[in-house]
């Protein structure tokens, strides 16, 4: 039987959040993970590894089965769908907002508006359940800027302190999601790993306990 446990953790800013919580769980990395250029690293316990990707292709890794927990914010999972992943466990991490938002004062004046974003599939189901008709343009970052070059008429994006939105000359509108860091399972992994699994799961559910 694989006894093998593979943890796929978001790089980027849930890192550095997600390590102590983790630590606390009992899983230390057996190398600092900022040094190095590899991607699959060792831990403190013979049975786990941890690969650190691309916040958005952690739903993926977990799905398909390459990775059997992953760490990943809210948004992205709303955005990747939840097919395949169990959601066991808010790590309540990286709290923030997904909204939409505007140029301060302008109203929304198109019949077809137009949406700049990376969270299309969000986006479209948010625009769809309001009842307004939307054309969602992906974009890979900078969202903010979108609306001020006139490419679009409003933003869907991640909101904490506002201040990305205000520098720019932009206000939040809708709120579509409160947003954190959760811990994902795969559902087969769930079933076959569970003796495994549990434990883990449970201290890392006492982990965030902790922190509140
Ligand atoms: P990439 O840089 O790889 O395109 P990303 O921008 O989604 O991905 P991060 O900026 O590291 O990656 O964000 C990771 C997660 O942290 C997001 O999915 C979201 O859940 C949360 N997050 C993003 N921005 C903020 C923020 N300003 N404040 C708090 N949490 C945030
Ligand atoms: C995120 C998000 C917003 C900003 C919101 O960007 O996409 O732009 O933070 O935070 P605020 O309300 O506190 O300003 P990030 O810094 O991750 O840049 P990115 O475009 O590279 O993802
Ligand atoms: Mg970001």
């Amino acid at each position: 039987m694989n006894k093998q446990l593979i943890v796929a953790l978001s790089k980027g800013r849930i890192l550095d959040e997600t390590l102590p919580l983790l630590a606390d769980a009992g899983i230390e990395p057996a190398e600092d993970l900022g040094k190095s250029r590899k991607l699959l690293f060792d831990t403190n316990l013979p049975d786990v590894k941890l690969v650190v990707i691309r916040a958005t292709d952690v739903p993926t890794y977990v799905q398909l089965g390459a990775a059997d927990l992953g760490v990943a914010g809210k948004d992205v999972l709303l955005e990747h769908g939840a097919e395949g992943l169990y959601e066991p466990l808010d790590l309540e991490i990286a709290g923030c907002k997904l909204m939409t938002a505007g140029v301060k004062g302008a109203e929304p004046a198109r019949a077809r508006r137009r949406v700049a974003t990376k969270f299309v599939n969000v986006a479209r189901r948010y625009y769809a359940e309001q009842g307004i008709q939307a054309e969602v343009i992906k974009l890979y970052g900078a969202m903010e800027l979108a609306p001020l070059m006139n490419l679009a008429d409003e933003i869907v994006d991640i909101v904490d302190t506002g201040n990305t939105l205000r520098a720019n000359g932009m206000e939040p509108r809708e709120l579509i999601a409160s947003i954190s860091t959760r811990l994902v399972v795969n559902k087969a992994a769930m079933t076959m790993k569970h003796e495994h699994l549990k434990p883990l799961i449970e201290r890392l559910r006492a982990a965030v306990a902790k922190r509140r």
